[in-house]
């Protein structure tokens, strides 16, 4: 049993700034970094800084060999990273004074997943194994398809939300993990208790997991509802503390943790990732989760 995370890399341009550049106005930036990134690559990162085996598929361009070093020295199996001789994906993102990021992406070789290389790929794996997906490369649809015709748990991360994704069949989906803004376009309900109904009305097996930033994570199924508050943390950049709880909720899952468990382990190590710069980065491995979650405990007097 093991993971499979079909899911785009990118290079990170990143741009420290006073603020948001707003229409019609030019800003300088106060720094300039360059890091690996992409939701799919930072999500394979922390299933692997978490502890679990993880396959990582996708494509890169002629400038995207840093990646697949990044994953391999991270240990993702990475023997379905394809490359291409195009420019791989990247994504221009700006961080505020207060660590907010605002992200436009060039979806570059991302978008070069074709149905041939998808079952190629996923001819290795079965319903033993968890499918791992976000809406970052082309062919979600068809991925969807086939991890559900394969009857493997899938995971979707719903980010970033478009409106194709609205119309997709998500009744594969074993895990869909939204925030507010993603669970507003695919159910039309703005209030978390509506998005969250809405989706178990539509698809009574899913197991839905709502963040909602520093108010914490709700995670519902049929019969279960947890609340998971935010662990406290020193906000430099958020970037990745998506993905980061992603993936560790996940490992954290296959390891045999319980839901309760699980949130909590993802929302420590979130906390731990948005204390830092850059994406990939920033994910923290599973000793420095341990310690903060003892730590944190600690001061709470638990
Ligand atoms: O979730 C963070 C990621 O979103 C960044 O690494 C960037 O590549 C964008 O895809």
């Amino acid at each position: 049993m093991g993971i499979i995370n079909f899911g785009s890399l990118n290079i990170d341009r990143v741009y420290k700034v006073s603020h948001f550049v707003r229409p019609g106005e030019t800003i300088s930036s106060e720094s300039y970094k360059c890091f690996p990134g992409g939701k799919g690559l930072n999500q394979s990162i922390a299933i692997a800084r978490a502890g679990a085996k993880v396959a990582h598929a996708g494509t890169i361009g002629t400038d995207g060999g840093f990646l697949k070093d990044l994953l391999e020295q991270s240990g993702v199996d990475t023997r379905y990273i394809r490359e291409s001789d195009n420019v791989t994906g990247h994504a221009l993102i700006q961080v505020s004074e207060e660590g907010e990021n605002c992200i436009i992406l060039f979806k570059g070789t991302n978008f070069e997943n074709d149905r041939n290389f998808i079952d190629e790929v996923l001819e290795n794996f079965d319903k033993e194994d968890i499918l791992v997906l976000q809406n970052e490369i082309n062919n979600l649809d068809y991925l969807l398809q086939c991890g559900k015709q394969k009857g493997m748990r899938i995971l979707l991360n719903a980010s970033p939300v478009d409106e194709k994704l609205k119309n997709m069949d998500l009744s594969g989906v074993t895990w869909l993990m939204v925030n507010e803004t993603e669970g507003l376009v695919i159910t039309g309900k703005s209030r978390p208790e509506r998005i969250v109904r809405q989706l178990l009305e539509d698809y009574p097996s899913m197991n839905v997991i709502l963040t909602l930033g520093t108010g914490g994570s709700i995670y519902q199924s049929k019969g279960k509802k947890i609340y998971q508050p935010c662990f406290p943390a020193q906000t430099v950049d958020t970037t990745a503390a998506g993905d980061t709880f992603t993936g560790y909720f996940i490992a954290s899952v296959l390891a045999g943790k319980n839901r309760e468990e699980a949130l909590e382990t993802a929302s420590c190590a979130a906390a731990v990732a948005v204390s830092r710069e850059g994406a990939a980065v920033s994910i923290p491995v599973y000793t420095e989760v341990e310690k903060k979650m003892f730590l944190e405990k600690r001061k709470a007097g638990e």
